[in-house]
Order: structure tokens, then C-alpha cells, then sequence
């Protein structure tokens, strides 16, 4: 039986891919290839030096997804396949509420009539909204401020529904606070198309001379630096932890939600000067307004995850920049 995981081509799910193929499991993968490159795959099947079926198709399209449940003796799903720019969700909410939204209720039904109960969903902290106290713990309250966040909350929200309408159902969603890194072979990273919303890829890319310098926004939180404070997790962890969850779900029925996170802050400032250490690059900034919707301080309470699933992060930032740093090289090797 194989584990089918959607969005499996792209930053995150690439990753899975290996932490499942490196312990023995099948994978199939499913990617609308929107914001991932073909090639992805055949740099997964390098590393994990083993092979597995790749199709492209949109999770939303319900006779490809039926199609594969046809095909395969799916055992469980890891479901990513979505949109997750957060300025772009507020410019084509409905954009957002169909892929996301609609394609986990597509992916869902297919589920249920193949008999296929067992769903591990890319959830987001971006769930616990703009109000503390941090560090999250899973039972805050749900908010959201934009509507990708509301995305992740709706269907979480569909899949408690979905166990209590049948009890067979096994369901963990992961809330994800600041994946970064990348794959220590260097061969897969976060390489967004067009330009990056998020803080690494942006550092990252002023380390590489693409760009002059890094805007820093917000130097006047209330935080020691005055710059905001993430929860940055290394992407290998955040994979690990994937299969943590499906590892549990073997043994459980319920709908329950973890926290992927280290359970510790860095600020803005502190990556940067981090991953200026580890590159020897330097990284010049200007220190910008603060950027609308982001909340000052943002942190994992991580115990859930490790009580439960036995799942803690183990990859300093010091790794998580130095990975990631070796991926843009090779990125900037293989543009030559
Ligand atoms: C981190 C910090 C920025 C870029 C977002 C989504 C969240 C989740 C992860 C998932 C903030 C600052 C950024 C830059 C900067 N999404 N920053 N200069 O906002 O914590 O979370 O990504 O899919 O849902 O909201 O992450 O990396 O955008 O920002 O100073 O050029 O870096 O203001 O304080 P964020 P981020």
C-alpha cells in the first residue's frame, strides 16, 4: 500500500517525499505543478535512489483524483496541494477558497468512496490569527485575518465534521509555524516561481547578490531587538514530523490538530545575522514599517507534538540557515 502525497512536488512535500521513500514507504505523488518544477521529482528519486509514480493533476480535478484511488492501493494521504500567499489570498479570495477549500472536499470524497480514511492535512499557526498569548498551544482559539488563513481553518473545521459523521476517519492537522531549510544534499529547497513572499528565500537571495538588501519590516515590536519573532523550523523536522503523525494515525481513530514548531523564537534580525555567519555573505537591510497582518510574536507550544506523537525538532537554526544556504548555491550552479 502507498502513501499518496498531494502538492508532493513542492517545498514541503518534496521533503516528505524523501523522509517516506528513505524509511521504506510507497509514495505516489499528485501536483498540479502551479509553484513547483518537474524536475523536483527526479531530484527526489535521486536522492531517496528509489522510484515512484508522479502525476500531474489538480487536486480539485475529481476524475484524476478518483483516478488515482483506481489505480493504487492508497493507504493514507498527506494532503499539501494548495495556494499559500497570504497578500495574493486577500487580492483573489476566491481563487484561494477554490483550491484550497474545495480541493481538500474533492480530495475527501475521493477518500471516502475508495474507503481511504486515513489523512494527514498541511494545516498552518497561521490558525491562531493576530491575538497571543504565545507561545500557541493547539486549543487557542481560531482566528484568521486573511483568507488563506481562513482556508486552513474551514477545513480543518470540515474534517472534524467528517469524523463525526464516521468514526472510521483518522485525521491529524499539522500546523506549521516558519518552515525553512532545506535537504542537506542541496538538491531540493524552497524555490518559489516569481518572487518570494517569505523571509528566507528573500535573505537568501540578498546573500546571493540578487538582490541589493533585505527589507526588515518592523523594528519597533515590542520584542528585544524590535524586530518580529518567528518559530523557523527545518523543513527535514517539519517532514519528520509527517511521519510521526501517519505513524500514530495507524493506531488511532479522531480528528486532532499539532503544533510543528520548535517551541523557541528567533527575531528577524537573528536569522539574519545567522545566515550572514554561515554564508560569509553580507546581508545589508534597511529597517521598513511594520507589514500589515504580521502579529509581533509568533511561537510553538511544541509539547503536544512530542507527548503524542513522540515528534521534536533536532536541526539548529544554524543548520536550518547553513542547508539552506547550500541550496541557493546549488540553485545558482545549476542557472549557469
Ligand atoms: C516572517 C517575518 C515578516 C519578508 C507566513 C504566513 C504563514 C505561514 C508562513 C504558510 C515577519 C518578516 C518577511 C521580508 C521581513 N504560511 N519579513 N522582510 O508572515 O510569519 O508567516 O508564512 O504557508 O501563514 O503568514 O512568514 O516569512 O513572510 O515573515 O522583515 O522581506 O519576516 O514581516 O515578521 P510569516 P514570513
Amino acid at each position: 500500500m502507498a502513501i499518496l502525497v498531494t502538492g508532493g512536488a513542492g517545498y514541503i512535500g518534496s521533503h516528505i517525499c524523501v523522509e517516506l521513500l528513505r524509511i521504506g514507504e510507497d509514495v505516489i505523488v499528485l501536483d498540479n505543478f502551479s509553484n513547483a518544477k518537474p524536475e523536483v521529482i527526479g531530484r527526489i528519486k535521486q536522492i531517496a535512489g528509489r522510484d515512484f509514480p508522479a502525476r500531474a493533476a489538480d487536486v480539485r480535478h475529481e476524475a484524476a483524483v478518483r483516478q488515482v484511488f483506481a489505480d493504487y492501493d492508497v493507504e493514507a494521504v498527506i494532503h499539501l496541494a494548495g495556494l499559500k500567499a497570504v497578500g495574493e489570498s486577500q487580492v483573489l479570495p476566491l481563487r484561494y477558497y477554490q483550491h484550497n477549500v474545495a480541493g481538500a472536499l474533492v480530495l475527501c470524497a475521493a477518500m471516502q468512496e475508495a474507503g481511504c480514511k486515513t489523512l494527514v492535512f498541511s494545516s498552518s499557526a497561521t490558525v491562531y490569527g493576530a491575538e497571543g498569548p504565545v507561545p500557541f498551544r493547539e486549543d487557542h482559539p481560531l482566528s484568521a485575518v486573511n483568507p488563506y488563513g481562513r482556508t486552513k481553518i474551514m477545513i480543518e473545521q470540515i474534517l472534524r465534521d467528517l469524523h463525526a459523521s464516521d468514526s472510521a476517519w483518522r485525521i491529524a492537522s499539522l500546523r506549521y509555524f516558519n518552515p525553512i531549510g532545506a535537504h542537506e544534499s542541496g538538491l531540493i529547497g524552497e524555490d518559489p516561481l516569481g518572487t518570494p513572499n517569505n523571509l528566507l528565500p528573500c535573505i537568501a537571495q540578498v546573500a546571493a547578490g540578487r538582490r541589493p538588501r533585505l527589507t526588515v519590516y518592523g523594528g519597533d515590536y515590542d520584542t528585544a531587538d524590535g524586530a518580529a519573532v518567528r518559530d523557523y523550523v527545518h523543513v527535514a523536522d517539519l517532514a519528520q514530523g509527517h511521519v510521526s503523525a501517519l505513524t500514530y494515525l495507524r493506531g488511532y481513530t479522531g480528528a486532532e490538530a499539532f503544533n510543528l514548531g520548535t517551541g523557541r523564537g528567533y527575531s528577524v534580525l537573528e536569522l539574519v545575522s545567522a545566515f550572514a555567519a554561515v554564508s560569509g555573505r553580507p546581508i545589508p537591510y534597511v529597517i521598513a514599517p511594520r507589514r500589515a497582518g504580521d502579529i509581533a510574536v509568533c511561537y510553538a507550544d511544541a509539547a503536544k507534538a512530542e507527548k503524542i506523537l513522540g515528534w521534536r525538532t533536532r536541526r539548529s537554526l544554524r543548520q536550518m540557515c547553513a542547508d539552506a544556504w547550500r541550496f541557493t548555491r546549488t540553485m545558482l550552479e545549476t542557472a549557469k
